[in-house]
């Protein structure tokens, strides 16, 4: 992150330890059910196995991998290597418990995901899976895209998972004396710099954030994600828009067939999800 201005170098510090501090949360959380209560495999919609294939003899990377949560999915699939990086301490320590604690074979990484190609010296992956939660702490994809292309190898898969622009435009709860009707509240498009949150509470269950509350976040619309991986010199092979959510973002969502969540069947069908697969040329 050197290359970044001083305003965003701290930006991104507020940032890591905020998760840093997010994460003792987290771990005993019932949202995360590290207890056994959820599977590594809740956390994947079926389409997302249908666009990934075969993962077995894969070389597989999950940047801001936070607990491996779903980085575990990918060395129990079958993946020749696993390999798991995130920018807090405190995450990285976690989740090596917890794969060692499962059996489990995966390497995790303490790293900027801006600085990956260096922390990963050289190694190639023929999958790299990122998202549901990542991008809106990127200041600047086409960097970040940059980055992660270098880091596949022809041929290899870039499959990003990413809660719908919209879904952040959208206000997560009604404010006193309103109705639940869904109404944007923030903006959908970038340009507008980074907002600022100071919130004691997470998103998930658990005690509230004694420190480190503010942190920072980018909105990036969808055509800016297609532009990165695009300019990034990688072909976008497939984009899904999907109204699916792994946990129930409104009171009003209802469970969908695959045990995920969306709204009732009154509400617009609209985007909260996307998923977006390119590919490095060969
Ligand atoms: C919401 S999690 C995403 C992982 C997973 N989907 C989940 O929900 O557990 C976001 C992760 O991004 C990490 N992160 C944020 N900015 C980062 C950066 N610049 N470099 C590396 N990791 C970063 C945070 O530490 C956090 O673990």
């Amino acid at each position: 992150m050197t290359d970044f201005d001083a305003a965003t170098r701290s930006m991104i510090r507020a940032n890591q330890a905020n998760w840093d501090e997010r994460t003792p949360v987290h771990v005993a959380s019932e949202f995360y059910g590290l207890d056994g209560s959820r599977a590594a495999s809740d956390w994947f919609a079926p389409f997302e196995w249908d666009d990934l294939g075969d993962l077995t003899g894969f070389d597989v990377l999950h940047p801001q991998c936070h607990l491996g949560t779903e980085t575990r999915a990918f060395a129990e699939r079958g993946a020749r290597s696993t390999v798991g990086l995130d920018f807090s301490a405190e995450a990285i320590r976690q989740a090596r418990r917890i794969a060692a604690d499962g059996g489990l074979d995966i390497e995790y990484v303490h790293a900027d995901v801006h600085a990956a190609g260096d922390a990963l010296s050289g190694r190639r992956f023929d999958l790299i899976y990122t998202g549901k939660g990542s991008l809106c702490y990127l200041p600047d994809l086409p960097r970040w895209a940059d980055v992660l292309s270098g880091l596949l190898r022809p041929g290899g898969v870039l499959y990003v998972v990413e809660f719908h622009p919209l879904l952040n435009s959208l206000g997560p709860v009604p404010r006193p004396g309103e109705g639940d009707e869904l109404l944007l509240r923030n903006d959908y498009l970038s340009g507008r710099g980074a907002v600022e949150r100071d919130a004691r509470r997470t998103y998930t269950d658990g005690p509230e954030l004694r420190e480190a509350t503010v942190s920072y976040e980018w909105r990036h619309g969808l055509g800016e994600v297609v532009n990165a991986v695009i300019g990034a010199g990688l072909s976008v092979t497939k984009v899904r828009e999907t109204e699916l959510l792994p946990w129930p973002r409104w009171g009003s969502m209802v469970r969908a067939d695959n045990g995920w969540w969306r709204l009732p069947e009154s509400a617009p069908r609209i985007p909260l999800l996307y998923a977006l697969r390119a590919v490095k040329p060969s």
